[in-house]
């Protein structure tokens, strides 16, 4: 190819220090002053290396925490590299993860001017394109409102709009589509197709493998911080769902099959295939719509889908991640009514998915994917992984772990000895479960 290359990444790596156990509540600094925090060292990339072409749209796909964003990080100069080096040809416009640079004590329109001027804009051009960029995200009416009470839809739109009034050479972009609107998600798409006609260059981070099929020249797949591929994008979506079903069946204990939408049947031979659209997911708390949920709050999401081809008996499944890739849960998966599944669904019909989740979740970030199948003969399976929203679940409990269980732990002495091994009235005779006396007050079983 003679086409310029305009982003150059040679031997990339990036450590983290990351904290064995964070201090982060104020009785942990009054129980244990002394604590030592260790750290352990994280290599998030290994040696990343490759090469965008001017006027590309090049795709980044990999499982969470596979060190996607931290490398569209290190190309938007927001981190540092350990070793190895970056070359960028031309005005960079980065659309990182949701809300990074925003101050939430901020309204929309101070917001925008820094994030202006943090792209390289005089403040005075920040201001005046302030109205432009309202515009473009629908948000004018809310430009006073602190950032904090907006809605994850809204942040997104602001953020997109920021960066494509930058109007810069290259467009770095962090999972703009999973959130939002279909209205919003479709203008994304008409701006990324403008800014290709126009000749600038579109790296795009998502896990909508349809997206990376139907935009991408070409795609990267990356996988515990090692390119594993690039070249070809429905070659790099087929990589990325074999991945994913490997790392399923690795992961689950009783060696049942990976596909979270087939269960625990036959291995199928699995076919990424695009069977749906997200047109919108919200997340819902007490039926206010929310970006964050508390620890232990029960949340709601809300999601719509449109079919993009004809559609019989799709089998669905659901996988929750936290922010390290660890899959923490799948929980069973699911099917029409019984009296929809014998009609065939239409291309643009719409599926409303209901989901209700309890929220056992330590403090941190999460995310949901959605999979979307459907049986193609005996040994087929057509599926589509999407990733359906990501949230934070905040507090100031315990970060230990993955999930807070609830339990009721009680401890008693028994009979003293007799001679005789009569079982007394122990914890074990209680209730072969758990024992029904009250326990000594320990929140939640957190000790
Ligand atoms: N600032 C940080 N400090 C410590 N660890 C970090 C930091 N940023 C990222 N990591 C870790 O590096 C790994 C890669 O993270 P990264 O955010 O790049 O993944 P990702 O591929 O974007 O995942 P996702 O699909 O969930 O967005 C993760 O294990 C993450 O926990
Ligand atoms: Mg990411």
């Amino acid at each position: 190819m003679n086409t310029p290359v305009v982003i150059e990444v040679r031997d990339v790596a990036k450590t983290f220090l990351v904290p064995e156990h964070r201090v982060d509540t104020l009785k942990e600094r009054v129980v244990r002053p002394f604590r030592r925090i260790s750290y352990r060292r994280f290599e998030a990339l290994k040696g990343v290396s490759f090469d965008v072409y001017d006027g590309e749209f090049f795709g980044i796909v990999g499982q969470n925490g596979s060190g996607k964003s931290t490398l569209l990080k290190i190309l938007a100069n927001i981190y540092k590299a350990d070793r190895g080096r970056v070359r960028v040809a031309g005005r960079v416009a980065p659309f990182i993860e949701l809300g990074v640079g925003f101050n939430p004590e901020f309204t929309a329109s101070e917001n925008i001017e820094i994030n202006g001027v943090l792209m390289g804009l005089t403040r005075r051009e920040a201001r005046r394109r302030a109205d432009r960029i309202l515009d473009f995200a629908e948000l004018q009416e809310f430009r006073e409102l602190k950032l904090k009470n907006y809605s994850s839809g809204m942040m997104v739109r602001l953020a997109f709009s920021i960066m494509v009034e930058a109007d810069a050479d290259i467009m770095l972009i962090d999972e703009v589509l999973a959130v939002g609107d279909a209205g919003f998600a479709q203008k994304c798409m008409d701006v990324f197709r403008a800014r290709k006609r126009a000749g600038k260059t579109i790296v795009l981070v998502t896990h909508d493998m349809a997206t990376v099929q139907s935009m991408c020249d070409r795609a990267l797949l990356i996988d515990v911080g090692e390119v594993r591929y690039v070249g070809d994008p429905e070659e790099a979506a087929r990589r990325y769902l074999r991945i994913n079903f490997q790392r399923g069946s690795n992961r689950s204990a009783a060696g049942e099959p990976s596909d979270p939408a087939t269960g625990g049947e036959r291995m199928r031979v699995a076919v990424p295939q695009t069977n749906v659209r997200l047109a919108s997911a919200r997340l819902l708390v007490n039926g206010e719509e929310a970006r964050n949920v508390e620890e232990g709050a029960s949340f709601l999401i809300d999601a719509r889908l449109r079919a993009e081809r004809e559609l019989k008996d799709p089998l669905f499944g659901l996988q929750v991640f936290n922010d390290e890739g660890i899959l923490i849960a799948r929980p069973p998966r699911w099917r029409l009514p019984e009296q929809q599944r014998a009609r065939k669904i239409a291309v643009d019909e719409e599926l409303a998915v209901q989901i209700e989740l309890e929220n056992p979740f330590v403090p941190g970030r999460y995310s949901v994917d959605l999979w979307v199948a459907e049986e193609r003969g005996r040994d087929e399976i057509a599926v589509q992984p999407l990733r359906l929203i990501s949230f934070v679940v905040y507090g100031t409990g315990e970060r230990e772990g993955i999930v807070r269980l609830r339990s009721r732990c009680s401890t008693e002495l028994g009979q003293p000895p007799t001679g005789s091994h009569e079982i007394g009235p122990t914890m074990t005779s209680a209730s072969p479960a758990m024992p029904t006396a009250s326990p000594t007050d320990v929140e939640d079983g957190v000790l």
